[in-house]
């Protein structure tokens, strides 16, 4: 996987053969037996996590990874508190040329597109992008891969499933696991119309160019029920307000849905998913979260393991 490019930034860094390479290595590489050749060969690898915003799932999961894989961690705890936290004035250009000379992958996380872009140009190692902020040029593409991994494993397939969204349509989440679905054939999206925060024209575009199918609804409830998949990208307050109750998903309302979907959220759920879902059948989210393991496992190993052949 990832042949041609150094980093994993989007999912354009991927194509289909990659995602299924990813799928394949991670329903293995748990397994794995040490201490085998790669574990002695992780054991001399180092991956540092810079995270300029808050992560539970993405940067713990990233760190067992590496640990799983028999690597190691360097604990940079918390970005904001280095001297690359704007107050402090250092440049994100010096911070990547440092944390690039003491590790040998880095996982890196802001709330700006353009950070993201300044520390990859200046980082000497790989780059994985765990978020950077929502909108136009934010994406979070190892969430995509869980999320797909999740759906693969749940239906045995990913080809030809009808996923429908809920929440804000330009979250980053979101974002990238539309880029994640456009590579599969047969697929088709649901979503509400004249939504506060619709799909963004680029995102529109893509779909189009890839023969996605997207389905407009009236009623929130008829996207609900138009889905094998009802992925919830995540609200946050002032968004819940303007697209008021109709997106908070509780069990009540899945009796809408089809009595085989499954329900996703990239997690934290606040205002988005309530917790009487978590008893329901269509609960996912956190199987999905748990699935971050071993797919990340894969991510590192792909990209660590290139210069060993
Ligand atoms: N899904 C996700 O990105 O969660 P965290 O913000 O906790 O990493």
């Amino acid at each position: 996987m990832l042949q041609s490019s150094r980093d994993l930034l989007g999912m354009s860094a991927l194509d289909l053969t990659d995602i299924e390479a990813i799928f394949e290595r991670a329903d293995t590489v748990q397994h794995k037996e040490g201490p085998g050749r790669l574990r002695q060969y992780f054991g001399t690898k180092l991956l540092a996590s810079f995270f300029f915003e808050p992560s539970l799932r993405t940067q713990a999961s990233f760190e067992a990874a590496m640990l799983r894989l028999g690597g190691k961690v360097l604990g940079v705890g918390s970005a904001n508190g280095s001297r690359a936290n704007s107050s402090h004035e250092e440049s994100m250009a010096d911070a990547a040329r440092v944390m690039s000379s003491f590790a040998d992958l880095i996982v890196f996380r802001h709330s700006s597109p353009h950070a993201l872009n300044v520390f990859v140009e200046n980082s000497d190692v790989p780059v994985i992008n765990a978020g950077n902020g929502n909108g136009v040029g934010a994406e979070h593409p190892s969430q995509a891969l869980c999320d797909l991994y999740t759906i693969h494993k749940h239906f045995g397939r990913v080809h030809g499933l009808s996923v429908s969204l809920l929440g804000n349509l330009q979250k980053r989440a979101i974002r990238s696991l539309i880029a994640g679905l456009a590579k599969f054939e047969g697929m088709s999206l649901n979503v509400q119309d004249k939504l506060a925060f619709p799909l963004l024209e680029e995102d529109v575009n893509l779909m189009r160019q890839n023969g996605l199918k997207l389905n407009l609804f009236d009623r929130a409830e008829d996207v609900i029920a138009s889905g094998d998949v009802i992925y919830h990208g995540g609200l946050t307050a002032d968004w819940q307000t303007q697209l008021g109750e109709d997106h908070f998903l509780t069990a009540a309302k899945l009796r809408f849905a089809r009595e085989h979907s499954i329900v996703m959220h990239p997690l934290p759920r606040p205002g988005s998913i309530a917790i009487d879902v978590d008893t329901t059948r269509h609960a996912k989210y956190f199987q999905c979260a748990a699935n971050g393991v071993p797919v990340r496992m894969a991510v590192l190993e792909s990209m660590l393991s290139r210069s060993m052949h």
